[in-house]
């Protein structure tokens, strides 16, 4: 079954942050079954498994060309046992990887728990522990949920209210669009304000879950206390369906920068619902309305957004406008050039950015600094340049960060 003699050597090394990943996947299959094991394994809170899987993945997807033969996988890092199951079972009964299913993704795909976990946590301000408490309280469709009289939170609300726009793809074209808007108010309340599209789409990506910018100010110090001047100007002038912001807490942290939990970090932030106003005759995104969701599928053909219709009244496709997820964050100078590495992502990549800033290098990275054990010192950077230097790492591009 192995062939040796056409077994081609990938050599992978082993830490997410020492390869090239662009978008150019040649192990679609493969990475999409282990990427759906990980989400499981995310959804269900199981950590150890979620990134035992998301490392997998991101192997496959830095390999040069499709993997062909089983052969081809030797000497590749982080391929656990189970994970090598998958891909062997994604294999079984054909020549080539392409068309293979495994039963555990397809079972794990099919699985109630997994689809009611999607649904819920689908909704804005939703995470797992959440949907796991209303799924044990009998609760596993949007239905349900508002029939049951639970309480939601302000996010939640807001969540529900525009799930149908929040779980369409933002197009790249949608982002700018909203970029123009962003600018306009942060440049009309401080002056030399510099913002950076940041998130997936620094990345190079066609769309995106949101829509991320990094806000900061060539003089230290003037950032402080932006975002809710920005907020209240966006909202005034129509632009907010929801918004939470939170001021910065880096300097009054007891902790340090370097014992931050590793993912967290205390930027002035604003976690937005953005309300996006669309040229007549542009569809939404360019995808269909229509979605694989459970909801979609129930046989009555009514429209996924709970109450039937949008608070406007109007059908979602003849509405003028619709609702985009947008994440502002703000860092003072001094510090913007880890928060751009750290908001950059992939998720992935700034993962294995941190374990091996720990593990190999006795250094403590988080998106305000650089830490360095050893000499007892904060290392400084004003460029992504700069951070990989300090880390022994060679320079890789953001398109080249889709780990
Ligand atoms: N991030 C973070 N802290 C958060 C949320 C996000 O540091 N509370 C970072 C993530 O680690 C990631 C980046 O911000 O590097 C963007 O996060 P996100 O918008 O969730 O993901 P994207 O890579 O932009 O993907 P998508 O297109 O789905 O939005
Ligand atoms: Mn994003
Ligand atoms: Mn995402
Ligand atoms: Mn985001």
């Amino acid at each position: 079954q192995i062939n040796e003699a056409a077994a081609v050597v990938f050599s992978v090394p082993s830490y997410a942050c020492q390869r090239r990943t662009t978008l150019q996947n040649h192990n679609t299959v493969l990475t999409e079954a282990l990427s759906l094991l990980a989400e499981n394994a995310e959804l269900n809170e199981e950590d150890g498994r979620a990134i035992a899987f998301r490392r997998s993945e991101a192997v496959l997807k830095a390999l040069p060309k499709a993997v062909t033969n089983l052969a081809d996988l030797r000497g590749l890092p982080c391929l656990g046992e189970h994970s090598l199951k998958i891909i062997k079972a994604s294999r079984k009964g054909c020549d080539v990887l392409k068309d293979g299913v495994s039963s555990e993704v397809e079972t794990t795909r099919q699985s109630d728990r997994y689809k009611a976990l999607k649904v819920l946590t689908g909704i804005f301000g939703v995470g797992a522990k959440t949907a796991d408490r209303w799924i044990k309280m009998g609760i596993s469709t949007l239905h349900q949920l508002q029939a049951s009289g639970e309480t939601l939170n302000q996010a939640q609300q807001a969540g529900l209210e525009h799930y149908e726009d929040l779980n369409q793809p933002v197009a790249k074209a949608e982002a700018d669009a909203i970029g123009d808007v962003v600018q306009k108010v942060v440049l009309s309340v401080l002056p030399g304000a510099l913002i950076t599209l940041i998130g997936g789409f620094r990345r190079g990506k066609p769309t995106g879950h949101d829509v991320d910018f990094l806000i900061t100010h060539p003089e230290e110090g003037r950032e402080v206390g932006l975002l809710p001047k920005v907020a209240s100007l966006l909202k005034s002038q129509g632009f907010l369906l929801y918004q939470k912001t939170t001021r910065n807490s880096y300097l009054e942290s007891d902790d340090g920068p370097a014992r931050l939990s590793s993912n967290m970090d205390r930027f002035e932030r604003c976690f937005s619902i953005f309300k996006l106003e669309m040229n007549p005759g542009t569809t939404r995104s360019g995808t269909p309305r229509s979605s694989s969701r459970t909801e979609s599928q129930s046989d009555d053909h009514s429209p996924q957004t709970p109450g039937g219709v949008h608070e406007n009244g109007l059908d979602s496709r003849r509405r003028s406008w619709r609702a985009v997820r947008v994440d502002l964050v703000v860092s003072p100078i001094s510090q913007f050039a880890f928060a751009l590495l750290g908001w950059t992502g992939s998720k992935l990549f700034e993962r294995e950015m941190r374990r091996w800033a720990g593990h190999e290098k006795a250094m403590s990275l988080s998106s305000h600094a650089l830490y360095d054990t050893k000499q007892r010192r904060y290392l400084r950077a004003a460029s992504e340049e700069e951070i990989f230097a300090h880390l022994g790492l060679e320079y890789i591009p953001p398109s080249e960060r889709n780990a």
